[in-house]
């Protein structure tokens, strides 16, 4: 019996022709964060089960409901459902933070897959990517601001306009605690009309009511306290200063006091950026930060800072780019044996000067090769027969304006190069 294998629910295979939007959405992730100073670290997929559950939290849904976890020989194993927790651990146990000298934060960036078990749908992925920084190092309102002055650059850059950025301060311990007991003075009447997760939720860490999906639980929670009108003094100033950076930098941002963000680690800031072109799963990108979790996770008081944006979702809402074509410059169309055999030899000269060629692994009617040309994004076809060899002249058209000129063997790398963007520059 044949048998046939599909992708596991909730994964996705990234065809060649997509990659190339990937590739773009990446380097241009490398290059702005580059101008901000961060450096890319690679932490393992897998991770202790304990870390997550400590730094995003026992009672969040990611930790109670989404995570892969498995036994490994004694140790539980978790493959990884967000990136801030393993990045922090690698902080600390390398003592990273002893390289770092005061008022200069490390700044790191990540590009990678996570996974969650959660429903699949448009935009929602068991396993996604996420492409994310972490600034270690800096509590000043500065950090918040100029993090989210290079989102809006990164967001800019692969051409994604339609986008709002929603902003909102959680407090930290010391406002927390008041913020907590008003809710719980809020909740306790209502219990009994609350979904059987948001009675776990008000019993074990009542913030995570916010978290609810249920609609009459979130109708009747958008009268519940907000945390904004509990901060204390500092975490009111802070907010009010990055406030003011952002419009000295001209970020809009609504303010949204209801959002609390899935994750445990938060203290004052938290943000997302939410697309009205993506449905349900509207946030293209979360984050705040996390002054506690270095020192929570072994460190020492180390604040931190970040943000992950889903790669998916980036993708969805990318316009498309002339950059995405093909990475090709020329196809070589041959055309009978003795073309072949020529060509064969050509593409090696070519290839060593830089110029990405190809040709067909056995001789093939010439519209078979231009078809495969045009697919392939190629921009040139350089024809390759028993007459041009004799002549020692070409013809290179160019794919995309049609335009057929004639060159020596000699000619064909330098003009490929100068006119394909693939080209060595
Ligand atoms: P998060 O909000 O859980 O935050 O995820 C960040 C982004 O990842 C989301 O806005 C969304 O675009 C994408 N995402 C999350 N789950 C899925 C999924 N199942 N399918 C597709 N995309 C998804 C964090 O992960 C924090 N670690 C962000 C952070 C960094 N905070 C501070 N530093």
């Amino acid at each position: 019996m044949k048998v046939r294998f599909q992708a596991i629910r909730g994964t996705r295979d990234i065809l060649p022709d997509e990659v190339s939007r990937w590739q773009r959405l990446e380097r241009c992730a490398r290059d702005v964060f580059a101008l901000y100073g961060f450096r890319e670290i690679r932490t393992p997929v897998i991770e202790p089960t304990a870390l997550f559950a400590r730094s995003v939290g026992e009672s969040t849904d990611i930790v109670r409901k989404e995570m892969y976890s498995f036994d490994a020989g004694e140790d539980s194993i978790t493959l990884r459902p967000e990136n801030t927790a393993p990045v922090v651990r690698a902080f600390v146990e390398h003592a990273l933070h002893r390289t770092a000298a005061t008022g200069f934060p490390e700044r790191y960036y990540y590009i990678g897959p996570m996974f969650r078990h959660e429903r699949p749908q448009k935009g929602r992925q068991r396993q996604f990517h996420q492409v994310g920084v972490e600034v270690l190092g800096a509590a000043e309102p500065l950090a918040d601001a100029e993090t989210l002055e290079m989102v809006f650059r990164f967001l800019d850059g692969v051409g994604i306009r339609d986008r709002e950025l929603r902003l909102n301060s959680v407090g930290d311990e010391a406002c927390r605690g008041a913020f907590r007991s008003a809710l719980v003075d809020w909740l306790s009447p209502r219990l009994e009309s609350l979904c059987e997760d948001c009675k776990r939720r008000a019993a074990e860490n009542p913030l995570r009511v916010f978290d609810c999906k249920v609609e009459a639980d979130r109708a009747l929670l958008a009268d519940a306290p907000r945390v904004l009108d509990h901060l204390c003094r500092e975490c009111s100033d802070h907010f009010g200063a990055v406030r003011s950076l952002l419009d000295a930098y001209r970020i809009d941002y609504v303010v949204d006091p209801r959002m609390v963000r899935g994750l445990d680690y938060y203290q004052r800031t938290v943000f997302e950026v939410v697309s009205g072109g993506l449905g349900s799963q509207n946030a293209i990108l979360g984050g705040g930060r996390y002054d506690g979790l270095v020192a929570d996770l072994g460190g020492p008081p180390v604040p931190g800072f970040g943000f992950a944006a889903g790669i998916e979702r980036m993708i969805l809402l990318m316009p498309e780019s002339p950059e995405d074509e093909g990475a090709l410059d020329v196809l070589l169309v041959t055309l009978g044996h003795e073309g072949w055999r020529a060509a064969v030899r050509m593409i090696r000269s070519l290839r060593a000067e830089g110029v990405r060629a190809t040709m067909a692994s056995c001789e093939r009617p010439m519209g078979a090769q231009l078809k495969r040309a045009d697919r392939l994004g190629a921009r040139f076809a350089l024809f390759v027969g028993e007459t041009e060899i004799r002549e020692g002249r070409y013809g290179l058209k160019d794919l995309r304006t049609g335009v057929q000129e004639t060159v020596s063997e000699g000619e064909v790398a330098a003009r490929v190069r100068s006119v394909s963007r693939g080209g060595v520059r």
